[in-house]
């Protein structure tokens, strides 16, 4: 019986996790624990919160008396860890809370693993972390696992951090751990502040379209739900101690995507072709922003078999139906206290040519 601990799961890739887990392998408990930051609704989990084999819980990962409460009551014998403050331009406004959840809440999970799982059979620790981690590239070459790490936004630091004190709870005490490390994910209930779900809603509302700098940065995008079908099959199959990248060879200059993006919305708003790329805005460059991210996923095909299971355009248009299907979602999620926050953030750089 596997009693699994899945942390952030009312987040953008937690949620995805948490519904695939709950409907595949209805013989597993699922306990998704999350505090509930700006970045985690529940309503995200709406059709599934019914479920028998699922438990919802509020709480920090820094709480260490909370998380020992949780282990001992449901028994639990694998953690898959995804809760994290996630959002590179805001851990460069506020490092101190991405040290705080992302290295000691990490720290806080291992440790109550360690404590309860006294012989570490039949246990497993898995991180899900990010591609940052390996710094930035230039033109040329890939992330392999053996990309040494060199981080440098305090979000992809303290994810650093994180994976760090998982292989030293696997080094130091034998703990069955693993790490994925993905690229940049992108679909359903993404919070409105990351690229594409914050471009989706601006061109909608005819609102400019921040591109840091000259938008020449690449990323490698990957649909969510491929992103969990890899964890999935990682947390069944992967020898523990072992680490995998994840990421669909996907890699698009940010100028490009965002061309992309206007065109498909003018298309679906029925408006003139053109109209949405007249709202894009170069602004200052993110502080340190990383040129480019692009994964070497030989690892994860060779071994385990995975493969993505749509094209990026499939993807894409996909994504773009939901936001334009759900308003109410992004209206709900972006009003209350992130309103204030978030304003304040986009007048800010928006003013800042
Ligand atoms: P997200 O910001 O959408 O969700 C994070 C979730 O964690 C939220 O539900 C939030 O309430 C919860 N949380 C935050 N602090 C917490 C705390 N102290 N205690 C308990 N819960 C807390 O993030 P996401 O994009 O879904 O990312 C999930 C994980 O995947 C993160 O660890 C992130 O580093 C990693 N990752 C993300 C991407 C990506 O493109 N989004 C890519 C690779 C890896
Ligand atoms: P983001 O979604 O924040 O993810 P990450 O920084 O973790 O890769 O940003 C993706 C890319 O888009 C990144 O190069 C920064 C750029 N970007 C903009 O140009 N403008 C924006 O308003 C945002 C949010 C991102």
């Amino acid at each position: 019986m596997k009693n699994i601990l899945i942390t952030g799961g009312a987040g953008f890739i937690g949620s995805h996790l948490v519904r695939r887990m709950v409907n595949r392998y209805p013989e597993y408990h699922i306990v998704n624990l999350d505090k509930l930051t700006y970045a985690g609704n529940l309503e995200n989990l709406r059709d599934i919160e019914e479920a028998s084999n699922y438990s919802f819980i509020k709480a920090d990962i820094c709480d260490a008396a909370a998380i020992h409460q949780v282990f001992e009551e449901h028994k639990i014998n694998s953690v898959i860890h995804l809760a994290a403050e996630s959002h590179v331009d805001r851990s460069i406004a506020d490092p101190l809370a991405f040290v705080t959840t992302n290295v000691l809440g990490t720290a806080v999970l291992l440790n109550a693993a360690k404590h309860f799982w006294k012989d570490f059979q039949d246990v497993l620790f898995y991180h899900v972390s990010t591609d940052e981690v390996y710094g930035s590239l230039g033109e040329e070459g890939f992330f392999t696992e053996e990309t040494a790490y060199d981080p440098r936004s305090p979000y992809s630091a303290s994810k650093a951090g994180s994976d760090h004190l998982v292989r030293a709870w696997h080094h130091t005490y034998g703990m069955p751990v693993v790490i994925s490390n993905c690229s940049n994910n992108y679909g359903s209930f993404q919070f409105p502040e990351k690229l594409l779900p914050l471009f989706i809603s601006n061109i909608v509302n005819n609102k400019s379209l921040p591109v840091y700098g000259k938008g020449e940065n690449i990323r490698d995008w990957l649909w969510v739900e491929d992103h969990c079908q890899a964890i999935d099959l990682i947390f069944h199959e992967a020898k523990p101690g072992s680490t995998y990248n994840i990421g669909g060879w996907n890699e698009w200059k940010n100028i490009d995507l965002i061309r992309l993006l206007c065109q498909i919305m003018d298309r679906k708003l029925g408006r003139t072709p053109g109209q949405s790329e007249g709202l894009i805005t170069y602004i200052k460059d993110r502080p340190g922003h990383d040129l480019r991210y692009a994964i070497d996923a030989h690892k994860l095909e060779n071994e385990l078999g995975w493969k993505p299971s749509i094209t990026f355009e499939e993807g894409l248009e996909k994504t773009v139906d939901w936001y334009l299907n759900n308003p109410e979602w992004v209206n709900r999620v972006t009003s209350g206290a992130y309103q204030q926050y978030y304003h304040q953030q986009y007048i800010e750089r928006v003013q800042k040519p």
